[in-house]
């Protein structure tokens, strides 16, 4: 796969596609720019290297239509900031009045398209919004690892109408860091799996059984597991239908010589509420009416201890609900369990980098993934379109 490095931008018009898909509060104020400023090498490289720099990008799921709740008038702000520079956004990501636009633009400028995702022809991967897209550009530059997964227009179909297709340095870093700890990985590797749901991680534990030499189980998912060793887990949320699944996981892991670890303890409510009254109990002892909100002290002390001879790390999904904060200590613990460990540390997917960042300890991870789903389907030994479309290598 080649690199913005490997091509010449001076002079040309570089459609660069970024994944600037920040979380926002109700008035559109950005609560968290992590994914504009992880793309800002690639784009500040364009223009030293005195190209005309054209920017594409998707906020959220308007779903085919003009939604001004979903513009990126945001982010050109943020990212004007950033550049120093006057980011304009145009009123669409196609069309002739963009395309008059993109013609009037000279060395060192920037323009930022509207939401593609404003257009049905982005999720459908249609090859005439593509190529209407490509014509816009000399030069395409893929630096949207967090889409990657997605075999949308920008990602996938455009790269078949333009000649120059390169890769932009956060992809490019995204997908060395993840082989890194992945392939010849300094061992013991340790993967830790949180998050709500068995289901959704499935594939992805399936994935590591063959490679890591621990396991820790974390979050609602752990619940599922704890029921196939028999204990009885109150109101709390388990896939029964999964039950024998994750049963027969553990044991192939087990039979494989991998150590398998989960909570010893919880932090229990009768409900999902931050008024609910909360206490610590072993796993054994979960009451009847109340439900496991997060790993205990024990489980978190345990957990420590299993990371201590880890050389290779790879985190994705909290240990329990840590937007509320009697239930955020066990994902805490664990941030700074994985940041003081000596290991390489890799962290993606679902919320795991906001509790990071959260808790300020983001510059003690060798490297926080800005992929959510991207990330995920990495874990699960997928190719990822948007990379598959650039040349790159096929990871199954
Ligand atoms: C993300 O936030 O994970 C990416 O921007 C992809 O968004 P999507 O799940 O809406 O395709």
């Amino acid at each position: 796969m080649r690199s913005i490095k490997d091509i010449e931008v001076s002079g040309k018009k570089v459609l660069v596609r970024v994944d600037v898909n920040v979380p926002m509060d109700d008035f559109q104020n950005i609560t968290d720019d992590t994914r504009i400023r992880e793309v800002l090498p690639t784009l500040r490289y364009v223009l030293d290297h005195d190209g005309i720099l054209i920017i594409c990008a998707h906020m959220d799921r308007p779903k085919g239509k003009v939604d001004p709740k979903y513009s990126l008038a945001p982010v050109a702000k943020r990212l004007g900031r950033y550049l120093k520079l006057d980011v304009k956004v145009a009123p669409d990501c196609i069309g002739p009045e963009v395309k008059q636009m993109v013609d009037d633009l000279k060395t060192r400028e920037v323009l930022l398209l509207e939401n593609l995702r404003f257009h049905k022809g982005e999720q459908e991967n249609d090859d005439e919004f593509a190529k209407e897209l490509a014509s816009l550009c000399d030069v395409y530059v893929n630096d949207a690892f967090a889409v990657c997964h997605r075999e949308h227009a920008s990602v996938s179909a455009i790269t078949r109408h333009v000649q120059e297709r390169v890769a932009g340095f956060l992809l490019l870093n995204e997908l060395k860091y993840f082989h890194e700890a992945m392939e010849n990985p300094r061992r013991p590797l340790v993967a830790i799996i949180g998050g709500a749901k068995v289901s959704g991680k499935l594939q992805a534990l399936k994935n590591m059984l063959g490679r890591v030499n621990k396991f820790i189980i974390g979050g609602a998912m752990a619940n599922t597991f704890l029921k196939s060793k028999g204990y009885n887990l109150g109101k709390s949320k388990v896939e029964d239908d999964l039950v024998a699944e994750a049963g027969n996981i553990m044991k192939a892991a087990i039979k494989g010589g991998i150590k398998f670890y989960l909570p010893v303890d919880a932090v229990v409510a009768p409900e999902i509420d931050p008024k609910a009254e909360f206490k610590i109990v072993p796993i054994q002892e979960i009451p009847d009416d109340w439900m496991a909100l997060d790993i205990g002290p024990a489980s978190s002390r345990l957990f420590e201890e299993v990371l201590y001879d880890a050389r290779t790390i790879i985190w994705n999904g909290p240990m329990g609900i840590f937007e509320i904060d009697a239930f955020s200590r066990g994902t805490v613990s664990m941030v700074h369990n994985v940041a003081n460990s000596y290991a390489l540390t890799i962290v993606g997917g679902g919320d795991t980098d906001v509790a990071i960042h959260s808790t300020g300890q983001s510059d003690r991870f060798t490297y926080i993934s800005t992929g959510g789903g991207a990330f995920l389907n990495l874990m699960e030994g997928k190719p990822l379109p948007g990379v598959v479309a650039l040349g790159g290598p096929d990871l199954e």
